[in-house]
């Protein structure tokens, strides 16, 4: 179902303000992924990439919006009045990728439980004269059914999906010795499950229409590809090796589907959001301590590594645009100290 009246008098969450700070920062975050990704060529495809035309957007409190909305991403024309599906759009990274996709023109469903704070941003977005639209859903992703109904109304109201940003994610500090088996369920729903579900249904929703160009993003983490010392993590961590193995797993079933549609997965390092203040749930000091000794990345430049990936060429896969991290990273012992994600 889509949001009902009621629904929609949500309060906008904390998430919802902190991202409203947006960042002066120039980070070359974006660009870092576009380098550092694995990049190869896949059989030639009859869609041509297009060059984007410039899109002004006036002032956002978005950092994207400085840096993608005075000049349309070249390679981004293809995608305008496309359908994107974004989960965990509620706040942070998946809130800026919506923002990012409606700036480049796209509709966007973006779905989380916390609707209201999607239907801020959506009056935002509209409001800022965004050539794209933003669709709120309430949707909890631990619920297979909740998950269906969505692609249902999906396909009933915009015909289907044709990029799938499998974004919402979590930590609970529930460790491998004495940690709660529902702690590991919750995160295994929403991290594993939930997005092999949204991915399925996204695949079988292009293959109706006969979309061959479509896209499956993963937003996974550096903890998809190290284990850091730090045990509250480790279950999280090895849901993050989980979205490795699938998106690899993917990529492949495309290729012997002989589909165009592309695979890719993104390793942020420590970006600047909620997740540190949900995984540190009764401690917010700890939460606050782990953005506090680095510059982290913000959600903006995850964004822009989005929009990079999605504005290469319909020939050129990139399946592990991995070097998405804080120039100031620490070494493993500071990491430790200081209880990052
Ligand atoms: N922050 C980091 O340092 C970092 C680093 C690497 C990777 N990542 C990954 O980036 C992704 C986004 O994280 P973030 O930092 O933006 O965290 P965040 O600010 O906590 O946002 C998480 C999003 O996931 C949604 N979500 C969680 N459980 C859900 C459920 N059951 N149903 C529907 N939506 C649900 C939340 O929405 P509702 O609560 O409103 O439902 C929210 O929109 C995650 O996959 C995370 O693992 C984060």
């Amino acid at each position: 179902m889509w949001p009902t009246a009621e629904e929609r008098g949500v309060e906008p969450g904390p998430q919802a303000r902190q991202d409203g700070g947006g960042s002066r920062r120039s980070s070359d975050a974006g660009r870092s992924a576009a380098a550092a990704a694995a990049v190869t060529r896949e059989r030639p495809s009859p869609y041509d990439p297009g060059r984007g035309s410039a899109t002004q957007v006036p002032g956002s409190r978005s950092e994207v919006g400085g840096r993608l909305g005075t000049m349309a991403r070249a390679g981004m024309e293809r995608w305008r009045d496309r359908l994107a599906l974004v989960t965990g759009a509620s706040g942070g990274i998946g809130a800026a990728v919506a923002r990012a996709l409606v700036q480049q023109g796209l509709k966007v469903v973006g779905c989380a439980r916390t609707v209201g704070n999607i239907e801020e941003l959506a009056a935002e977005c509209k409001s800022a004269g965004y050539p794209g639209t933003l669709i709120p859903y309430k949707c909890d992703l631990s619920s297979e059914e909740d998950i269906l109904s969505m692609f249902s109304a999906v396909r009933s109201q915009y015909s289907g999906v044709d990029i799938c940003i499998n974004n919402a994610g979590l930590a609970r500090a529930d460790t491998l010795l004495s940690g709660s088996t529902s702690g590991w369920k919750d995160m295994f729903n929403v991290n594993v499950l939930a997005l092999s579900i949204c991915t399925r249904e996204a695949y079988q929703s292009m293959k109706e229409r006969k979309v061959d160009d479509g896209h499956i993003i993963n937003i996974n983490s550096m903890s998809g590809h190290r284990v850091v010392p730090q045990s509250m993590t480790h279950f999280y961590s090895a849901t993050k090796y989980a979205v490795t193995a699938l998106t690899e797993g993917l990529r492949q079933e495309l290729r012997e589907a002989q589909t165009h549609i592309r695979a890719t997965c993104i390793s942020p390092g420590l970006v600047e959001t909620q997740f540190a203040f949900k995984l540190h749930d009764k401690d917010p000091e700890k939460a606050a301590a782990t953005y506090e000794h680095i510059k982290c990345l913000k959600p903006e430049d995850v964004a822009e590594a989005v929009i990079y990936v999605l504005s290469t060429a319909p020939h050129v896969q990139v399946s592990l645009a991995l070097v998405v991290h804080p120039l100031e990273e620490p070494s493993h012992p500071q990491r430790r100290r200081a209880g990052r994600p």
